[in-house]
């Protein structure tokens, strides 16, 4: 077995934890905007997201997990979970590990979200943005940003992300002035 294997598995995983965030992330959309009406169905949807929601964690996970398995760079339960207390690339995998925490508390609050008021459980999902932004500074900031490939599906994925937030920006928008239109219509007239 190549000497650096668990390197080269950690990389590829990181790469894999991030592509799936990415479509964890866009199954939300969907499933709050409803955009693919009246093709798609909420209950599904929702399944699919959870289960991407798990998946995610997974693969981050082994992605984690490969790092210790390797013996490249050092890493052990102070590097994983300690910001900042890496050797290898402290400020990148800074980012790393914060995205891992608020991934664990997305994931954790809403396994129980029905025990939570639902703006507080939704604020806490909106955490998931940020969270998304936090796991690209790091994996671009990985040994693979300068190949071509990486660099070509990356760009694609955020292409991707970046037009389907702003048609969940637009919307969002569009629904609160209709609220506030409704508002402003003096009862009984319409
Ligand atoms: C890593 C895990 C997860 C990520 C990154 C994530 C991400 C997202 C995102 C970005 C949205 C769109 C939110 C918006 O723009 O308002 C969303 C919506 C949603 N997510 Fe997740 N999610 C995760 C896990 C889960 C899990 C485990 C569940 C349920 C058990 C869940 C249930 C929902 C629901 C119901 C919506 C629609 C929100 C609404 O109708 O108010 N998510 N998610
Ligand atoms: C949301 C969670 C995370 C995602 C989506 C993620 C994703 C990625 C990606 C895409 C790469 C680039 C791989 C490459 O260049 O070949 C990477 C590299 C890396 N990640 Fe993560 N990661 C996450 C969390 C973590 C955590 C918690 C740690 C450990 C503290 C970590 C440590 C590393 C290290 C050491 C590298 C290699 C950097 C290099 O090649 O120079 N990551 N990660």
């Amino acid at each position: 077995m190549n000497e650096h294997a668990f390197w080269y598995l950690s990389r590829a995983s990181g790469m894999v934890a991030w592509v799936i965030l990415a479509i964890t992330c866009l199954w939300g959309i969907l499933l709050i905007t409803r955009m693919l009406k009246p093709a798609d169905r909420p209950a599904w949807l929702l399944d699919l997201h959870r289960w991407l929601g798990v998946l995610s964690l997974v693969t981050t996970g082994a992605h984690m997990a490969a790092l210790v398995g390797d013996n490249y760079v050092h890493f052990g339960w102070r590097e994983l979970f300690v910001p900042q207390a890496s050797e290898w690339k402290p400020g990148p995998v800074t980012w790393g590990v914060l995205a891992f925490y608020v991934m664990v508390v997305v994931e954790f609050t809403s396994l129980v979200m029905k025990k939570l008021p639902k703006r507080l459980w939704h604020g806490i999902h909106l955490l998931s943005y940020p969270m998304f932004v936090m796991a690209s500074v790091h994996g671009f900031s990985g040994t693979d940003a300068g190949n071509k490939v990486f660099i070509l599906s990356a760009t694609a994925v955020i292409a991707i992300f970046a037009f389907t937030l702003l048609a969940r920006v637009l919307q969002g928008r569009a629904k609160q002035a209709q609220r506030a239109a409704n508002r402003a219509q003096p009862a009984g007239l319409g």
